[in-house]
């Protein structure tokens, strides 16, 4: 049955683009004016029909006195190649754990700057329509690590299969360098970092090919919540059309400050200092002695942990109330989670041959339990909200049986990316691939109507009344994508 309607779409899919009078106008012009520059993109031998911009930059380099501060719009640069990527911003990690020992793929392995705010664009050249809509992703990894261009997060085989969007890529300061919670920096210089890219796309998506009134947010994990504070943020102005938040939710109370700051200065050569001066010590200190430094201060689990705290600007401490007085972009969100999220955070030896011991699942507390309120919220005041349970468990994405669809998992699948390093997938795995990858083009192609997946279902909308959600990639299921009732969610998010 599968096959058939398969088979079926694939025949009209032809028909459907010769009648687009959009189509065939490809975008050949690899050198691209922007508002920080000139740029010249290039085609890879892997990706024939796809254009690739790599290491643009969105901001100034933040060193020297804008570290710890608010992103600046980065200048024209003149004339540059856009050819490779940049260093990611400095993170933390002791990397070990499953995602660095056994699926690196996850991972940015690159080397590391300060001077790291910059994105990457990957678009079509037989595009389906003149402007194509376009996702900007927002890497996870706990504010601490992640960046741009993780090789599991690399669009370029989707947009070569489908020529039906652009997608973003970027890195955004991370740690103490993003999230300095410094009583008089900024305290979330991260989350304006992502503001400017979508402000910087706003202003310069057209000359890629793309749709600056059809973009969309989507983050995973620390990615997920950062994309639901810009809800917040700019309720008014948010700029994106709709948002997509996976793995993570946002919390509704906030803490307003931490000492983070000023205790890290007492073990790096700042000590005995306030305010100004501590912050002026602090910006002048090496950025990899800094980071050593917070990477110490780690080994204390209630120390170290540079995260967004509420400002009142780009995070508030009070979500509800913002939301009683209606100060949240109403826009449309997809969010759900993994059936077995919490896989990923078990202690992990590469040798074991059975499950590592710990609570093997459901849920993984915080995250799914995070996105069931942020759903729970939102149905209540009416937004639009698409709720998904990812149920993939494969073996050439997490190659340990005790794993699973654990955290992170559903990633491959959204970029195209899962039959790359462990080998080709099923063809239930692709099938999974496609209905995900469609359904998201959907949302930002037409964030108005219920997304759809490849087989053109609709995605009923999860409202009080009507619990329903779209399940990916239950192998013993009726569909690579099928609707449920949302009591499926009960089994897979643990109590909450
Ligand atoms: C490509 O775009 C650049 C920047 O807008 C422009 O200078 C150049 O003339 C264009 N080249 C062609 C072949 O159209
Ligand atoms: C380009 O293709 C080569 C293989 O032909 C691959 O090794 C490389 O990673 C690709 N580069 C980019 C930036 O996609
Ligand atoms: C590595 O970091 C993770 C996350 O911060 C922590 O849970 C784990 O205990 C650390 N492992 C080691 C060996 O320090
Ligand atoms: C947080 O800010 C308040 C008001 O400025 C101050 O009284 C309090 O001491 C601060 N707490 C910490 C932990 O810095
Ligand atoms: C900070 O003050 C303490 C107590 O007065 C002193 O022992 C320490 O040497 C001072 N540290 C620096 C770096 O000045
Ligand atoms: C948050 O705001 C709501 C609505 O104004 C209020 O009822 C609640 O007590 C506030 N929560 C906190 C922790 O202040
Ligand atoms: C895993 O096995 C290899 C080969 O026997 C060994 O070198 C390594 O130390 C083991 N790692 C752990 C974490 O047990
Ligand atoms: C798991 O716990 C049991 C009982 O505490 C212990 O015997 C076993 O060695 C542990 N296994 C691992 C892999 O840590
Ligand atoms: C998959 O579907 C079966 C019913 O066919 C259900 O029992 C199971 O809970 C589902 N598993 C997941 C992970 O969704
Ligand atoms: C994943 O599937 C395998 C069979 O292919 C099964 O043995 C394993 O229990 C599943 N893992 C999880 C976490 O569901
Ligand atoms: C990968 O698997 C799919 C589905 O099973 C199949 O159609 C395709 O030909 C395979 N590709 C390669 C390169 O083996």
């Amino acid at each position: 049955m599968r096959f058939h309607i398969l088979a079926c779409s694939l025949l009209l899919a032809p028909l459907t683009r010769a009648r687009d009078p959009d189509r065939e106008r490809p975008n050949h012009n690899l050198t691209v004016k922007t508002t920080s520059g000139t740029y010249t993109g290039f085609i890879n031998s892997t990706g024939p029909d796809v254009n690739q911009w790599l290491g643009i930059p969105y901001g100034r380099p933040p060193l020297g006195d804008l570290r710890f501060m608010p992103p600046k719009k980065a200048p024209d640069y003149g004339h540059a190649d856009a050819k490779s990527y940049r260093p990611v911003c400095f993170q933390t990690g002791n990397r070990t754990g499953a995602f660095w020992e056994l699926m690196p793929e996850f991972q940015n392995t690159d080397s590391q700057s300060e001077d790291c705010l910059y994105l990457n664009i990957w678009g079509p050249r037989k595009p389906v329509q003149a402007k194509v809509p376009v996702i900007i992703w927002v890497c996870g990894g706990g504010f601490r690590e992640g960046g741009g261009h993780a090789p599991y997060q690399v669009p370029d085989q989707w947009i070569q299969r489908t020529q039906t969007h652009i997608v973003v890529t970027f890195n955004y300061r991370l740690g103490i360098f993003g999230f300095p919670n410094s009583p008089i920096a900024n305290k979330n210089a991260g989350l304006l970092d992502i503001r400017l890219v979508v402000e910087w796309l706003k202003d310069n998506i057209a000359g890629f090919g793309g749709d600056p009134e059809r973009m969309v947010l989507y983050g995973q994990s620390a990615g997920a919540t950062a994309v639901l504070s810009q809800a917040y943020a700019y309720p008014e102005t948010p700029i994106v059309r709709g948002f997509i938040a996976s793995s993570a939710g946002i919390g509704t109370n906030n803490p307003t400050n931490t000492t983070l700051f000023h205790d890290l200065a007492q073990t790096a050569e700042c000590a005995n200092l306030t305010g100004a001066a501590e912050l002026e010590c602090m910006q002048r200190i090496d950025a990899p002695v800094l980071q050593r430094k917070v990477n110490e201060a780690n080994t204390d689990p209630n120390r170290g942990v540079f995260r967004p705290i509420a400002d009142g600007v780009s995070l508030f401490a009070n979500l509800t109330e913002r939301l009683e007085k209606g100060l949240v972009a109403k826009l449309p969100l997809i969010t759900g989670f993994t059936y077995n999220e919490a896989a990923a955070f078990l202690p992990f030896n590469i040798n074991a041959t059975a499950p590592p011991n710990g609570t093997v699942s459901p849920g993984a507390g915080g995250l799914a339990c995070g996105v069931r309120s942020q759903i729970l919220t939102r149905a209540g005041y009416g937004f639009p909200t698409y709720v998904y349970l990812f149920s993939g468990n494969f073996s050439n994405i997490t190659p340990r049986y005790w794993l699973g669809g654990m955290h992170s998992s559903d990633i491959p699948l959204v970029f195209g990316t899962h039959n790359q390093f462990r080998g080709n997938s099923t063809e239930f795995e692709w099938q999974t691939s496609f209905a995900i990858e469609a359904a998201w083009v959907s949302l930002a192609a037409n964030p108005l109507a219920d997304p759809r997946d490849h087989l053109g279902q609709k995605w009923p909308k999860y409202t009080e009344a009507s619990h329903q959600v779209v399940v990916f990639g239950n192998a013993t299921g009726p569909s690579e994508s099928y609707v449920e009732s949302a009591e499926i969610l009960d089994m897979y998010s643990g109590p909450c």
